[in-house]
């Protein structure tokens, strides 16, 4: 059943257009979105989503995404594990029918070790994350992306919202590792919106690297051709995961 899940969501304006290079103020889409996570799903709104969309927000949380959008014009279907939601599903395995949704949207605690970051409290990470290192949190990516990948039909789109983090004084490159996931996956990598969002509330002292006041979110497209996710193993992406780290440290 698809319902707009009666949730507290305001539709204040309608972020779908029907020209996705025109807004009301005649400026086109950017890559870089300053401001909340509501504007940046606006933006991607504004070429992604359609009239009629079947959307699945499998991590609905507060349901900060949806505040620009207009509820009527599409059928958005939530899950959370915690939050009320339609659904409680862990987003790894959902009971969800192949291809139902036009698009899949996924935005898991996405730094390791919840229990040091100030979003532990408010969407309670430790409870999921909180004994994951960062490559437990790429595997659960994994695991989610591929069951996004699949609950969400041909020439559909998957949107993962993500942030590159720096664990035990080295850099983890989230971005490529998840986009080496969706390649993985056979899917094709569309964009990546860039969302600045102020000055970092973590303190680390010393400080090491250029402490983080961006995210991304990354739009991948679902083929409607067989994928090529066969050629790819596990060890695989490992390795490129790792390559990349390696790189990184080098
Ligand atoms: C970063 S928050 C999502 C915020 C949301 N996009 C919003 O607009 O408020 C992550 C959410 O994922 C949920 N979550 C964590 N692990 C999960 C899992 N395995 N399956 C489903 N939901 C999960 C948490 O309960 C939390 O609400």
């Amino acid at each position: 059943m698809l319902t707009n899940g009666g949730h507290p969501v305001s539709a204040k304006s309608t972020a779908m257009n029907q020209n996705p290079n025109t807004s009301k103020t005649g400026t086109g889409v950017y890559t870089c979105v300053v401001g909340t996570n509501a504007d940046l799903i606006a933006a991607a709104a504004r070429i992604y989503l359609k009239q009629g969309d079947h959307v699945l927000d499998t991590t609905f949380g507060k349901g900060c995404y949806w505040k620009h959008i207009d509820l009527t014009q599409i059928y958005l279907v939530t899950n959370d594990l915690e939050a009320p939601a339609d659904f409680h599903f862990d987003f790894r395995q959902m009971d969800i029918a192949d291809a139902t949704f036009n698009i899949s949207v996924l935005d898991p605690p996405y730094l390791h070790d919840g229990k040091t970051v100030m979003v532990r409290h408010q969407y309670n990470n430790h409870i999921h994350t909180g004994s994951l290192n960062h490559e437990g949190i790429i595997r659960m990516y994994e695991a989610g992306v591929r069951e996004c990948c699949r609950v969400t039909k041909p020439e559909g789109y998957i949107w993962i919202k993500c942030q590159d983090e720096i664990q035990s004084g080295q850099q983890n490159w989230s971005l490529q590792q998840i986009e080496l996931v969706g390649n993985k996956l056979g899917l094709h990598k569309e964009d990546v919106f860039v969302l600045y969002n102020g000055s970092p509330h973590i303190q680390h002292h010393p400080q090491l690297h250029a402490r983080r006041n961006h995210s991304y979110l990354i739009i991948f497209k679902k083929s409607n051709k067989r994928n090529k996710a066969e050629q790819f193993t596990d060890t695989l992406i490992l390795e490129a995961a790792a390559e990349i780290q390696r790189r990184a440290t080098a």
